[in-house]
């Protein structure tokens, strides 16, 4: 049975100092956490204050980018070793923010999957169609195809590692999730896609999450469904309160 997984992406939010109180203030809200895993994911400058905090001990840690080489003259750049080194154990890959923003396209995504597989942090690869893309009826070619390049070359043994995020970008901070029913929709043709490329037991065992304005109010009807395995959230996730509310209903429909 996959574990369910609530993922916080914090973009660019926080300083280091904010970030180790707003931890300290989410340890004493949230209740023991065992029947699933959560993820923060702060700025690369607040990643050592959370690992060093001791609230943060039920939580795992996630960078938000890498680069796919180990070292070099890459000015401005992170690498997968310096991230491990952090206590990094998960990196987002492939947000549609980067893909629109900063150029981030499907193979130098994949050389980044690459890398994060290589120095043992497992990638959360995110995926998702624009509202062009959705009203041309292409959602299913975009995001097949981001999956497929995206995880292009590996193995079986890699795909265990790897998590996908179906992050349609309409629904990211626009405050229209999608529904429920489109979603699973979304990630049924994900998993359809990750079985015919890996096999089925492979493919089965690949958690799909949903992200796209998750909030306390609406948490329930995704993580209730048994196609969407969490959830990949953003503006919800700055607020103890609300992050915390999140992972409390995240934990009464665990697997
Ligand atoms: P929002 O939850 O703010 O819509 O952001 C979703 C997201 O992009 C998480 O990676």
């Amino acid at each position: 049975m996959r574990r369910r997984l609530i993922v916080g992406n914090w973009k660019m939010h926080k300083t280091a100092s904010e970030a180790a109180a707003f931890v300290q203030r989410l340890s004493e809200l949230v209740p023991p956490i065992n029947s699933l895993e959560v993820v923060l994911a702060p700025p690369f400058t607040a990643l050592h204050a959370v690992a060093q905090s001791p609230a943060s001990r039920s939580f795992a840690l996630a960078a938000q980018n890498l680069h796919w080489e180990d070292q070099g003259a890459f000015t401005g750049e992170v690498s997968a070793p310096m991230l491990k080194d952090l206590g990094c154990r998960y990196v987002i890959l492939g947000h549609s923010e980067r893909r629109q923003m900063f150029g981030d396209r499907d193979e130098g995504i994949n050389r980044k999957v690459r890398a994060a597989l290589r120095h043992g942090l497992d990638p959360i690869l995110c995926v998702g169609e624009t509202l062009a893309d959705r009203e041309s009826g292409r959602t299913q070619t975009v995001i097949t195809d981001q999956l497929q390049r995206g995880l292009d070359g590996l193995s079986k043994e890699d795909l265990r590692r790897v998590t996908i995020a179906y992050e349609p970008v309409w629904a990211i901070g626009t405050g229209h999730p999608a529904s429920r029913a489109h979603a699973e929709g979304a990630n049924t043709m994900l998993r359809t896609t990750l079985e015919s490329g890996w096999g089925t037991e492979a493919g089965e065992q690949v958690r799909i999450l949903y992200g796209g304005s998750v909030t306390p109010e609406n948490a329930s009807e995704f993580l209730a469904s048994p196609q969407i395995d969490g959830a990949l959230v953003g503006g919800a996730c700055l607020d103890p309160h609300s992050f915390a509310t999140i992972l409390t209903l995240a934990q009464s429909f665990a697997r």
